[in-house]
């Protein structure tokens, strides 16, 4: 098997190679880690790997249809996992752009790359489940409709469809998978927990959105990257869609105060801020479907989170290095405003 991995210096895309790699996953001949390193990407998430035979790193846009059509060319690629995206909503409701180039341009670049390539076996996309918009009772099955609430969650619902239409029309062999919230090591520190484990290291406040009882669904990224190998050794059908699930629902206020039990800190760090626009209440998915293949998370939340804490805690180093450059700026213009105007008790949803 020779494999692409798109956004492999980011979050998820960091866990799944270093696991594939080493997992010497029988199989892997080849594994090519596409990434641009936007403020996101993080080349030193790769540092070791170059040793390893099998190993590439390329710096490069998803979007650059000759570019990606070269490299599958190149490399003889015959699985992509794509995981390179624009993936920070507060972003996308401050500029929607950049989602629509890197999620949806990037996501049809890789799909015309891999159209009517022999012996080409699978383009896994890796979706969300906000896609499916906020939850209010229940659980989103793989054929709840799509209603997305931001417009990250509309640029990855896009992709989806190109997916879906490439499966159909042209008879690709890709499916989705939508995940919930992961949580692990490597995760850039503008998303909820390695934001608020990383303040609460430093003594600084943690600004919870709203009245903080909007309600995530945790998964721990292990469990993410073997759920991804599991769905591409089923050899679905061309666009078919996988909920991934660990079923951790937990309000973000009860997430918080863990995460401060943990490291042993205050509970008047936490600061209610104004909430974030078109904040989706709930997501909730139902993984009945990929259960039912034999897939199973491994990962409890306790453990997962003791760790991942713990992993914040020992690497200063790694979210130093990102905190003290243009994240500041970025952070001060979220959140100054929001911290000037933020109250130690909860708030009403949406003021
Ligand atoms: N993290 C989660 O909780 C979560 C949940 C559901 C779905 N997802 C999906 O999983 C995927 C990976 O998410 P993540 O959390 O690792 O994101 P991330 O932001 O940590 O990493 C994204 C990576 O993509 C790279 N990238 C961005 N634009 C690019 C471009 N034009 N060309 C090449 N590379 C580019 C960045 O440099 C970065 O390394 C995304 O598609 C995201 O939508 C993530």
């Amino acid at each position: 098997m020779r494999a692409l991995v798109t956004g492999a210096a980011g979050f998820i895309g960091t866990n799944f190679v270093r696991q594939t790699l080493a997992r010497k996953r029988e199989g892997i001949d080849r594994l090519v880690a596409l990434d641009l390193l936007t403020y996101a990407g993080n080349y030193a998430n790769l540092t070791g790997l170059e040793s390893d035979p099998r190993f590439r790193f390329v710096r490069g846009d998803v979007a650059d249809r000759d570019r990606v059509a070269a490299l599958v060319a190149e490399e003889a690629i015959d699985v992509i996992v794509h995981c390179a995206a624009e993936t920070h909503v507060d972003r996308s409701i401050v500029d929607g752009a950049p989602f629509l180039v890197t999620n949806v341009h990037g996501t049809l670049a890789l799909l015309e790359a891999v159209r009517g390539r022999p012996g080409f076996r699978c383009f896994l996309h890796v979706s969300t489940d906000e896609v499916y918009g906020s939850v209010a009772e229940g659980r989103s099955t793989e054929s709840a409709p799509l209603r997305p609430s931001s417009p990250y969650a509309a640029s990855k619902a896009a992709a989806d469809g190109f997916v879906f239409a490439y499966a159909a029309t042209y008879g690709v062999p890709a499916v989705i998978t939508r995940c919930s919230n992961n949580y692990g090591p490597y995760q850039f520190p503008e998303k909820l927990i390695p934001l608020f484990v990383t303040n609460a290291l430093d003594g600084e406040s943690l600004p919870l959105y709203g009245d903080g009882m909007n309600v995530r669904d945790w998964l721990h990224v292990e469990d993410h990257a073997e759920a991804l190998w599991h769905v591409l050794g089923l050899r679905a059908a061309p666009g078919e869609v996988f909920n991934i699930s660990a079923e951790n629902e937990m309000p973000n206020r009860a997430l918080t105060e863990q995460i401060l039990r943990l490291l042993d800190r205050p509970a008047n760090l936490v600061r209610y801020v104004a909430d974030r626009p078109g904040h989706d209440r709930r997501y909730a998915l139902d993984p009945g479907k990929l259960r039912a293949t034999g897939w199973r998370p491994q990962v409890s939340f306790a453990d997962g989170l003791a760790r991942t804490v713990a992993w914040y805690r020992e690497r200063r180093a790694w979210w130093e290095a990102i905190k003290s450059g243009t994240y500041r700026d970025y952070y001060d213009r979220m959140y100054s405003g929001r911290l000037a105007g933020s109250s130690a008790a909860p708030r009403e949803p949406g003021v």
